[in-house]
């Protein structure tokens, strides 16, 4: 009796764990199908010079690991390569990339651009999308796309025409962000 007991609760554990295992992994498969998209609000963004700055651009990532990701991805000039989904890469503090998964937005392989309007008080969102232009007018996709072996990340030399601006006046654009508290 006491075996049939002990088979029977057998049985039952290895129906049970694998019901959860397939449980599990059917959320894994559907996480990963559905690859997690960010939020974007006026609050992610904050004083440039609070991201990591390689060259001329300030990077951000709420999660640290991925941040390492996108600087390596960045510094190394890695071609065809993605950045992780939640970068914010930004070269002026008035406007900024941020990475979503690519199925957001196709044609520019999730980036999404934004033109920001900012103030001591804080950044308030002008335009966002795939669409956006910028103070002159040009699309910002207009000008990235050249560089789509490196995920269409500018720089210098990935094939993009270059900014009207020379590195100090980008640095002095970059230094008078008003979010950034003066000490
Ligand atoms: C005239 C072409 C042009 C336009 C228009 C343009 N960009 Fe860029 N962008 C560049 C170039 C070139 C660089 C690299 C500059 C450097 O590193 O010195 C760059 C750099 C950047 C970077 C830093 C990462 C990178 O790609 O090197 C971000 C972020 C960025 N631009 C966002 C935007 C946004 C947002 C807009 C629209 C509001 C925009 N850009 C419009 C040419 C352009």
């Amino acid at each position: 009796m006491r075996y049939v007991t002990t088979c029977l609760s057998d049985i039952c554990t290895s129906v049970c764990t694998r019901g959860i295992v397939a449980v599990g992994l059917g959320l894994v498969m559907t996480c990963s199908a559905y690859a997690e998209d960010i939020t974007v609000s006026e609050k992610a963004f904050s004083c440039l010079s609070e991201g990591t700055k390689i060259r001329n651009t300030y990077i951000k990532h709420a999660d640290p690991e991925k941040l390492k990701e996108a600087v390596r991805i960045f510094k190394n000039s890695v071609p065809d390569k993605e950045y992780p989904v939640g970068t914010f890469l930004q070269l002026l503090p008035d406007e900024a990339m941020v990475k979503h998964p690519r199925a957001k937005f196709p044609d520019t392989n999730g980036w999404e651009f934004f033109a920001l309007d900012l103030s001591e008080q804080g950044t308030k969102i002008k335009t966002r999308g795939d669409k956006v232009v910028n103070f002159q007018g040009v699309q910002c996709f207009s000008c990235h796309q050249p560089a789509a072996k490196f995920d269409f990340v500018c720089e210098k030399g990935h094939g993009c025409a270059p900014v009207p601006l020379d590195d100090p006046k980008i640095a002095e654009l970059q230094e008078a962000d008003p979010r950034c508290r003066k000490k």
